[in-house]
């Protein structure tokens, strides 16, 4: 979903994100592509730390208990996220990431968890990155893979989700733009204690899917498909 009215409608309230998010588990061997990414975090040491696309700031309160003594700025499209932010004691602003309104070399860390498959041109989000990061500055952003719950989405009647930035094109992207790409990939799961909360899982995208997942019994489990690429 790139379509800037669509984007704004799904993320005007936090009720659809709440819901995806309410599921996610570590990987069968313990990794977690949020932890992954706050591993980074610290590695990096940034002082001068920016997020765009923040949603609820859940990342961005992670970073500020992480990195106490570092200045962190933490931006959305959405006022709604923006409020909720700053309501965790994270300086916020609203901010669209293909414009960002920061001045050139302003932060040693610019991270993007789960967003640049909606910005609706990403080569320019990706150079607007790389202008307000200092030389030697890194760029954190997460995304999911094809793979993303796509049993589930086969399962309901769908398939797979296929976005602009993802396991498999992220780093082609992220390459146009910077000279090291590293990544690493996860397999976190989802878990469903019941067949209509994998039904709200599914609705909550609110794509112009008639879902239609057959019943089951107790709870079920979904793998994800993610990675945490790392540019410089
Ligand atoms: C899937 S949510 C992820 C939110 C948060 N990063 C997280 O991991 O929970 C995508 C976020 O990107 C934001 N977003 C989408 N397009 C944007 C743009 N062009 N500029 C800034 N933020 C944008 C949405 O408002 C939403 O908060």
């Amino acid at each position: 979903m790139t379509d800037r009215d669509e984007v704004r409608a799904q993320y005007a309230t936090e009720g659809n994100l709440l819901t995806r998010q309410s599921v996610w588990q570590p990987a069968e061997d313990g990794r977690d592509p949020t932890e992954i990414a706050l591993a980074v975090v610290r590695a990096s040491a940034p002082a001068d730390i920016l997020e765009i696309g923040c949603g609820t700031g859940a990342f961005a309160a992670r970073i500020a208990q992480a990195r106490p003594g570092a200045a962190l700025l933490a931006t959305d499209q959405s006022p709604r996220f923006v409020e909720l932010t700053a309501a965790r004691g994270v300086e916020a602003r609203v901010a669209d990431a293909t414009e960002l309104p920061f001045e050139d070399d302003a932060f040693d860390l610019v991270a993007a968890m789960w967003m640049l498959y909606h910005v609706p041109d990403l080569d320019r989000t990706l150079a607007e990155v790389r202008r307000v990061l200092r030389p030697g500055g890194r760029f954190l952003a997460v995304t999911n893979g094809d793979e993303h719950v796509a049993d589930l989405r086969r399962e309901g009647g769908d398939g797979p989700v296929v976005t602009q930035f993802s396991s498999q094109n992220g780093e082609d992207a992220l390459r146009r733009h910077f000279d090291v790409v590293r990544r690493e990939d996860v397999r976190p799961r989802a878990v469903f204690p019941d067949h209509a909360a994998a039904v709200a899982y599914l609705e909550s995208s609110r794509e112009d899917i008639a879902w239609d997942l057959p019943a089951f019994e107790g709870p079920r489990t979904y793998l994800g498909e993610g990675t945490v690429f790392v540019a410089s």
